[in-house]
């Protein structure tokens, strides 16, 4: 029998690309807010009970600094509560438990990069949020990954994010764009976290926590520039710090992820290169 993987919240950025990588192999079954009120943790229950998965990937976060900071107690629910209850039952259900964390659960003060050692020190309410599942999932259950990574871009069937909204203004007409240059972090490519995730169900990876990132760093503005150099788009990419854009979060300036546990993955600029050949195909077809 094929193994089955529940992906919570399998329509958003990291989910697609695990949807895509695990292929025909496996039982891939996914939820998002369509069939499940993630707020309703016992409806999450009952779904995990029902499955019986072999693997529950949880993909399911209130994602935005600024988000979390307007509504802690959603933040609390979806970031903390919900992976604490899925730690809970990969214990009593022996199911392997993937979760994802984020680079948010550090300040940045540091300055550099930053791996698995480095201690966490989250500023605002999303990054605290995500510091308390990481500690409730490593403590909860034997069976964890917490994969913690940085800025994605790749396809989605979700909302788009940070880079396709930069693509999809410059595609409108938009041949102006003002970007941070004082925001540093590890851009990824989602089809590479989800090769990870893909070793992790196989076994090749024992349990624990790892930063999962492309290798190098760059600012937004340095990330933003090098996809429209590389899609051949003429758009001006004006380099601004960010406290140009007034936010309810505190920011985490600087916090660029080194892995120390995986071997490492491909340069974000590489990673980049194929999928911006990707989005070029995407418009031309
Ligand atoms: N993307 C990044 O740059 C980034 C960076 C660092 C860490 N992370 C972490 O990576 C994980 C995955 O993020 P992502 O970028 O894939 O998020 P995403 O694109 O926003 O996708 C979220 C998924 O969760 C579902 N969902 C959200 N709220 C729900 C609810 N209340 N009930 C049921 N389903 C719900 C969404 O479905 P609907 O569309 O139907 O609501 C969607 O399928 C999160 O833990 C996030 O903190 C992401």
């Amino acid at each position: 029998m094929r193994p089955k993987v529940l992906i919570l919240g399998h329509t958003g950025k990291v989910g697609t690309a695990i949807r895509a990588a695990l292929g025909p192999k496996y039982d891939v079954l996914g939820a998002n807010s369509a069939v499940l009120d993630a707020n309703d943790l016992a409806m999450v229950g009952a779904m995990v009970a029902d499955t019986k998965p072999d693997v529950v990937v949880n993909c399911i976060a209130h994602l935005g600094e600024d988000a979390c900071e307007r509504e802690p107690d959603r933040a609390f629910r979806l970031n903390t509560l919900l992976p604490r209850l899925l730690a809970d039952y990969s214990e009593r259900q022996a199911f392997k438990l993937v979760h994802f964390s984020s680079d948010g659960v550090f300040s940045g003060r540091k300055r550099d990069f930053l791996g698995e050692s480095d201690v966490p020190d989250p500023v605002n309410i999303y990054g605290l949020t995500k510091y308390m599942a990481d500690v409730s999932i490593l403590g909860g259950c034997e069976r964890h990954f917490v994969f913690r990574i940085s800025v994605q871009f790749g396809e989605s069937d979700g909302k788009p994010q940070f880079l396709e909204k930069m693509i999809a203004r410059v595609r409108g007409g938009d041949r102006h764009l003002r970007i941070a240059d004082d925001i540093v972090s590890s851009p990824t490519y989602s089809a590479d976290v989800a090769t990870v995730v893909r070793a992790a169900i196989e076994g090749d990876i024992n349990y624990g926590l790892y930063h999962v990132v492309d290798t190098g760093s760059a600012s937004l503005y340095e990330l933003v520039s090098a996809a429209f150099e590389m899609l051949g788009w003429r758009a001006e990419v004006e380099p601004v710090s960010h406290v140009e854009f007034p936010t309810a979060a505190r920011k985490h300036p600087i916090t660029p992820l080194r892995q120390e546990k995986l071997p490492p993955l491909r340069h974000w600029r590489a990673a980049l290169a194929e999928y911006c050949g990707r989005v070029e195909y995407h418009y031309a077809a």
